[in-house]
C-alpha cells in the first residue's frame, strides 16, 4: 500500500510527548518532514533528535502555543519555509484534570477549552490558506471517546472534544471541493510510557493513575488493555495517507472497543 507520506511536511502540534511523540516518529518512519510544535521546547528536541538518528525523514521543533493564533501563524510560516507546503496537520495537544463539573470553575472551563478546542480553530485557519493554494491537505484532528459518549468527571472535556468532531465534520464539507480531507481519531485510556513525556504533559501533573487504577481500567475494555501511543499514532498515519483518500468528516476510534458507534 502507498501511503504517498515520504518528503511530505506534516505538523504534530503536541508532538514532544506520549501520543504526539509516537505521531511523529511514525511519519518520519514513513519519511516525512515532521514539525513538532510543542510549547516544550526541551521535549520537542528530545523527539526529534532521536528522528533525525534514526535516518529516515527527519524532523525540526518550533517552539509554540497552539492557544495564540500568532504563535501558530509564526509556526505554520517556519513549517512552510522549505518546500512552501503544509501537506498534513495533525491537531494533537489537548488537557484535562478529572473533577465533577459541579467542582469546576471558570478557570478549568477556559484551559480546557483553549487547550483542546481554540487550539484547532487556531491551527486549521492558518494551514488552510496553504492547503487550498496546493488543492491538496490532509487534517486529522485528534478527539476522545469522552467527546462521542460524554465521560464521567470529564465534563468539560467531553463538551469540548464533541465539538471538535462537529468542527472537523464541517470543515470537511466545506474544504472537500479544494482536495483537502479532515478526519477524527479518538484515542482511549493512553497511558505514556517511561520518559515519554515533558514537563507540560498531562500525566506530569493532573493525569497520574497508579497500576492498579489503569489495571482497573483496562477490565472496562472489550480487548481487555488500555492504548499505547502507536495504538493511535498508525491509525493517524492511515487518515493523513493517501491511502485514506476518499476518507474525510470521519471519526475513528482507536480505543480496544471502548465506544462502538
Ligand atoms: N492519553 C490519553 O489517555 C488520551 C485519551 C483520549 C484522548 N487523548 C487526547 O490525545 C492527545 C494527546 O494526549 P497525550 O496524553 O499524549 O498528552 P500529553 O499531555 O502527554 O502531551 C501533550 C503535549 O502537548 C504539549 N503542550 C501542552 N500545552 C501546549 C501548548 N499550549 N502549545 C503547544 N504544545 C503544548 C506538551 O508539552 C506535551 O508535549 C490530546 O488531545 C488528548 O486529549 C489522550
Amino acid at each position: 500500500m502507498e501511503l504517498g507520506l515520504a518528503g511530505k511536511t506534516v505538523i504534530v502540534t503536541g508532538g514532544g510527548s506520549n501520543i504526539g511523540r509516537a505521531i511523529a516518529i511514525a511519519f518520519a518512519q514513513e519519511g516525512s518532514n515532521v514539525v513538532i510544535a510543542d510549547l516544550d521546547e526541551v521535549q520537542g528536541k528530545k523527539v526529534a533528535d532521536e528522528i533525525n538518528a534514526a535516518g529516515k525523514g527527519s524532523a525540526i521543533v518550533v517552539k509554540t502555543d497552539v492557544t495564540s493564533l500568532e504563535s501558530v501563524e509564526t509556526m505554520v510560516k517556519k513549517a512552510s519555509e522549505k518546500t512552501g507546503a503544509v501537506d498534513v496537520l495533525v491537531n494533537n495537544v489537548g488537557w484535562d484534570k478529572m473533577m465533577f463539573f459541579a467542582n469546576s470553575d471558570a478557570a478549568h472551563w477556559d484551559k480546557v477549552i483553549a487547550l483542546n478546542y481554540r487550539s484547532v480553530l487556531n491551527t486549521m485557519k492558518s494551514v488552510l490558506p496553504l492547503m487550498k493554494a496546493q488543492k491538496k491537505g490532509a487534517i486529522v484532528n485528534i478527539g476522545s471517546d469522552a467527546g462521542r459518549m460524554g465521560e464521567f468527571t470529564e465534563a468539560v472535556y467531553s463538551g469540548a472534544k464533541g465539538g471538535v468532531i462537529a468542527l472537523s465534520k464541517a470543515v470537511a464539507r466545506e474544504e472537500g471541493r479544494n482536495g483537502i480531507r479532515v478526519n477524527v481519531l479518538c484515542p482511549g485510556l493512553t497511558p505514556p510510557p517511561a520518559k515519554s513525556f515533558g514537563e507540560k504533559s498531562m500525566w506530569t501533573t493532573d493525569m497520574n493513575m497508579t497500576p492498579e487504577q489503569l489495571e482497573k481500567a483496562a477490565k472496562g475494555y472489550p480487548l481487555r488493555r488500555v492504548g499505547t501511543p502507536n495504538d493511535v499514532a498508525y491509525p493517524v498515519v492511515f487518515l493523513a495517507s493517501d491511502a485514506a483518500g476518499y476518507v474525510t468528516g470521519q471519526t475513528l476510534s482507536a480505543s480496544g472497543g471502548y465506544t462502538m458507534m
